[in-house]
């Protein structure tokens, strides 16, 4: 392994240059930034530490000519997820439907050539980070994009055609596999799912601080990993919030009729980090009386706005950390019954206000093919949405009574 042994806490991300994300200077960058970048220029986060580990190192290094052991392990030579799935069938089926699997998305494609390459290789390093697919990229452009695997098995997994994984393996098709106690830990999934302190940070907190989440919650000290949520029993299908069985895991909601009307309980009981994490999914809590109104509305999400003028402000962070309960309270006439409805839209932000603004703000600098990447991504952002519970409430009977959860 290649790493600079270390001690000290990592810089997980390229540093780069000042001017990155100031207004103007790069249009694309400022828009996108709210979601996703690791940007120097605005915000002083607090430090953020995690332990830097040389499986970890961005890009991560080619693996080099393949030299073969034995006869017939030409089938091995090949790193492609397909390869691995030849033998490892339930991991590649499970990984097929992931976002890992997805992450060199239209989304991505459509405006990633509107950046300076250093930029380019920076958002490679989180979809698509292994030198191979960097340099496939910086050779074919948007033409060869087919071929970039986003986050496959090797990416994970290989390292100088090596084999590691969370137990040792004396022999295998592919020789010794190496152990490496990483894959059992939350810090494996941090450099990808945390901002260290170069990243954009607004209000104190940066943009993507998962990891810093779970680390200050109960599932840190009961060591819940990440692995333990999100993949049980091995399972690779990296589920989170755009699946509803795994949201309904993590979001529990009650209602009930009391005699001034709806109430409401809504609690992070399942997520280990707030929920959710990030700020470009929304989940929208609806109180009605069924009559179409009184109503009340509560979203759940971390709002933010953007401006030429103050950059990134926060305006609210109604997120639920782990264990967090909110209360909602609706009144309502005694003889009116009611609803409660609970939608997720999981790519809200991206759906409402990052694709069209780039549509809008790159107009001239995109080409065709480029537009109609970020129409498409456009579009299937607005078709991930969905219900979450709904419950109907009885009139007023004399005492509370539970509100009844509808399929
Ligand atoms: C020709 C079949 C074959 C191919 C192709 C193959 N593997 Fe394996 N792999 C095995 C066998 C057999 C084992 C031994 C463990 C077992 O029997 O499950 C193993 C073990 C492993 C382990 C350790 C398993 C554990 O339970 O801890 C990892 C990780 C792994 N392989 C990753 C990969 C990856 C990544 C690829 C593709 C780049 C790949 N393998 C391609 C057959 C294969
Ligand atoms: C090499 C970077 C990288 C690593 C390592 C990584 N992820 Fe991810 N992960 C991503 C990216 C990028 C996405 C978003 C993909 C997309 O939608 O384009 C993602 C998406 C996800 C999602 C789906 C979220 C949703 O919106 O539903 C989950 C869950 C997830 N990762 C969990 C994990 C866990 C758990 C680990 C550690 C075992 C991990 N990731 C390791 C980069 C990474
Ligand atoms: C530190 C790792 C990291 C870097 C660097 C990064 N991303 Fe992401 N990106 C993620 C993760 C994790 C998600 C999923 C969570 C979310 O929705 O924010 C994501 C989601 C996205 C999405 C929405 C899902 C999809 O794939 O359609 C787009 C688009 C995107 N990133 C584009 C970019 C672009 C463009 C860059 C570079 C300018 C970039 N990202 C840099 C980690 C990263
Ligand atoms: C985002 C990183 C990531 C990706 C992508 C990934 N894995 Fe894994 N894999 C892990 C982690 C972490 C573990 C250990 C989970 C644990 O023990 O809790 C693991 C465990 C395994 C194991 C041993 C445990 C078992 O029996 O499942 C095999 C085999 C494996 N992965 C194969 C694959 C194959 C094949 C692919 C591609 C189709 C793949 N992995 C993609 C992170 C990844
Ligand atoms: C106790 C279980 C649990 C643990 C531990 C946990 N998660 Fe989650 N995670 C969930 C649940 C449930 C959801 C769906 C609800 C939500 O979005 O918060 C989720 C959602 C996500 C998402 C979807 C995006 C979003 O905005 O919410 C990502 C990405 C993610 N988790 C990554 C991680 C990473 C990385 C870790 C470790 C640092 C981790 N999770 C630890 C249960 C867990």
């Amino acid at each position: 392994m290649s790493a600079k042994a270390s001690t000290a806490v990592k810089t997980w991300r390229i540093r780069l240059p000042n001017s990155a994300c100031f207004p103007g200077q790069c249009a694309g960058w400022v828009l996108v930034c709210a979601t996703i970048l690791s940007c120097t220029a605005l915000g002083a986060a607090e430090t953020i530490g995690f332990p830097e580990h040389p499986h970890w190192e961005f890009p991560i290094p080619a693996q080099g000519p393949f030299r073969p052991a034995a006869p017939g392990a030409e089938a091995i030579a090949d790193l492609s997820a397909n390869a691995c799935g030849l033998c490892h069938q339930s991991q590649f089926t499970a990984w097929q439907e992931s976002l890992h699997a997805a992450a060199v998305s239209a989304g991505l494609l459509g405006q990633i050539s509107t950046f300076d390459t250093t930029t380019q290789e920076d958002c490679l390093s989180c979809h698509s980070p292994r030198q191979e697919m960097l340099e496939h990229w910086q050779e074919k452009g948007l033409e060869g994009a087919d071929a970039l695997s986003g986050i496959d098995c090797a990416t994970c997994h290989v390292r100088g055609r090596v084999r590691h994984g969370p137990r040792a393996f004396a022999e295998t098709p592919h020789g010794p596999v190496q152990e490496l106690p990483l894959f059992r830990q939350a810090e494996f999934c941090a450099p990808c799912h945390q901002f260290d302190d170069t990243g954009l940070s607004v209000n104190g907190k940066p943009l993507e601080n998962t990891y810093v989440e779970w680390q200050r919650s109960r599932y840190a000290r009961d060591g819940v990993t990440c692995q333990k949520c999100h993949m049980p029993e091995n399972l690779h299908a990296f589920k989170g919030i755009h699946d509803k069985e795994t949201t309904r895991r993590g979001l529990l909601v009650h209602g009930w009729r009391t005699r001034d009307g709806l109430r409401v309980r809504a609690g992070n009981v399942g997520a280990g980090h707030a929920l959710p994490t990030y700020v470009t999914p929304r989940i929208l809590i609806r109180l009605e009386g069924s009559e179409g109104e009184p109503v009340l509305e509560h979203i759940i999400a971390r709002k933010m706005r953007w401006s030429r003028d103050e950059g990134w402000v926060e305006i609210a962070d109604d997120r639920l950390l782990p264990d967090q309960w909110i209360t909602l309270d609706l009144s309502l006439p005694e003889g009116q019954n009611g609803r409660v409805s609970v939608h997720v839209e999981p790519d809200y932000d991206y759906h409402e206000r990052v694709y069209p603004a780039l549509l809008k703000m790159l107009t001239d600098s995109l080409s065709t093919e480029e537009r109609s990447l970020l129409q498409q991504a456009r579009g299937e952002s607005g078709t991930t949405a969905y219900r979450l519970y709904q419950f109907v409430c009885p009139e007023w009977s004399g005492h509370d009574k539970p509100c009844n959860e509808q399929p």
